[in-house]
């Protein structure tokens, strides 16, 4: 079975072919990233029509890359939500219209579970029941998967998802955006204890997360220590912040986020009685985050599953994945289907 992937949440267009929801045969993924750079953030309306202007050239070169026709797809399966509105509608219309054109049933899949279906194109023999962690720039959530349509949320972030605390960090200490892959840079081989930030909501006896905190204490640890924000604010210190500076401060931030996942994580597995993990989302690139995991689960016994540096982005072989999953377990939708821009607990 052949499933044609189309994602266009944010500010990634992607089309993916893949074959038994696990061999991906193509996954082309363009970024608008550089269009909205200049503002700080993804702005709604540079995504959408870049999305409209890009989504038949990434189909176009999906198939060529797989070296399969439009014949050859069994299954159209979307992102339904969460995303912004106007870029959802434009892979949502796209996949509509090719399900109605090629007489093939039509999927609707949720981004955030998405993102943990990279690890089953990552192992080919992973199986259910699965615990998940998702780390991305809008969600931070533990799952409890049983099968692609039953899971339970065990935890979610009560305020910033830990991509977004990345982001707003780095905007803080006068980085570019995306902020996380910034920060994992100038955190490598630094001191994370020159500065030290509380553990936000480590010892909560919940699996929920909370990162808004910490992203407060950097702000206020740079205006007490050196003399001016980036923000542009006066600060009560009177040193000049330097790159050193920044790269304690990355590494200190980092540390303290990264512990949390792990130490939440590995708590969730103990609870349920889970063996193997699967972590997906932007912020599963983190370096120091596969690090941390790869020696704290191996003294739990628990396996880590990661994606690939490209399955850790907004990709579509994820949502090709995931649409198999459901249309196997029944899943059908309609040419009624509507986007939905909030994650929906199942
Ligand atoms: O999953 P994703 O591509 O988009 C959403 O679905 O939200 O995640 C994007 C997030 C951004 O906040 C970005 O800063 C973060 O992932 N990210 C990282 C790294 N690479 C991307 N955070 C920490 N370390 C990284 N290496
Ligand atoms: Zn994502």
């Amino acid at each position: 079975m052949i499933t044609l992937g189309i994602e266009t949440s944010c500010d990634e267009t992607s089309v993916a072919l893949v074959q038994g929801g696990r061999k991906i045969l193509s996954n082309i993924v363009y970024s608008s990233l550089l269009e909205h750079r200049p503002y700080g953030g993804v702005i709604p309306e540079i995504a959408s029509r870049s999305h409209l202007e890009t989504v038949l050239p990434c189909l176009q070169e999906a198939l060529k890359k797989a070296n399969r026709t439009m014949g050859d797809i069994d299954l159209v399966a979307v992102t339904q939500g969460p995303g912004l509105l106007g870029s959802l509608l434009v892979g949502i219309t796209a996949a509509k219209t090719l399900s109605l054109a090629l007489g093939k049933p039509l999927v609707g899949v949720d981004h955030v579970m998405a993102h943990l279906y990279s690890g089953f194109l990552m192992e080919q023999k992973l199986a259910f029941p699965l615990l998940g962690l998702v780390v991305s720039g809008g969600h931070t959530m533990l799952v409890s998967m049983e099968s692609a349509r039953r899971y339970q949320v065990l935890g979610t972030t009560l305020d910033d998802a830990a991509g977004e605390a990345f982001d707003k960090v780095a905007k803080i200490l006068g980085l570019g955006y995306p902020g996380g892959p910034e920060i994992d840079r100038l955190a490598k081989g630094q001191d994370a204890k020159r500065f030290f930030f509380t553990r936000p909501y480590l010892s909560h006896e919940s699996l929920d997360f909370s990162f808004s905190g910490i992203k407060t204490a950097v702000f206020y640890t740079v205006q007490r220590n050196f003399s001016q924000t980036n923000a542009g604010l006066p600060g009560a210190g009177n040193k000049k912040m330097t790159l050193k500076d920044k790269k304690a401060i990355a590494a200190g931030f980092q540390e303290a986020v990264c512990e949390v996942l792990v130490k939440k994580s590995l708590k969730a597995a103990k609870i349920h009685a889970a063996k193997t993990l699967v972590v997906g989302g932007g912020v599963s690139a983190n370096s120091r985050l596969k690090q941390l995991f790869s020696t704290a689960s191996k003294k739990e016994g628990v396996r880590v599953i990661f994606p690939s540096l490209a399955l850790s982005q907004d990709n579509a072989a994820m949502i090709a994945a995931l649409g198999t999953a459901l249309y196997r377990e029944g899943r059908r939708d309609s040419l009624d289907m509507e986007a939905y821009p909030e994650f929906i607990k199942s």
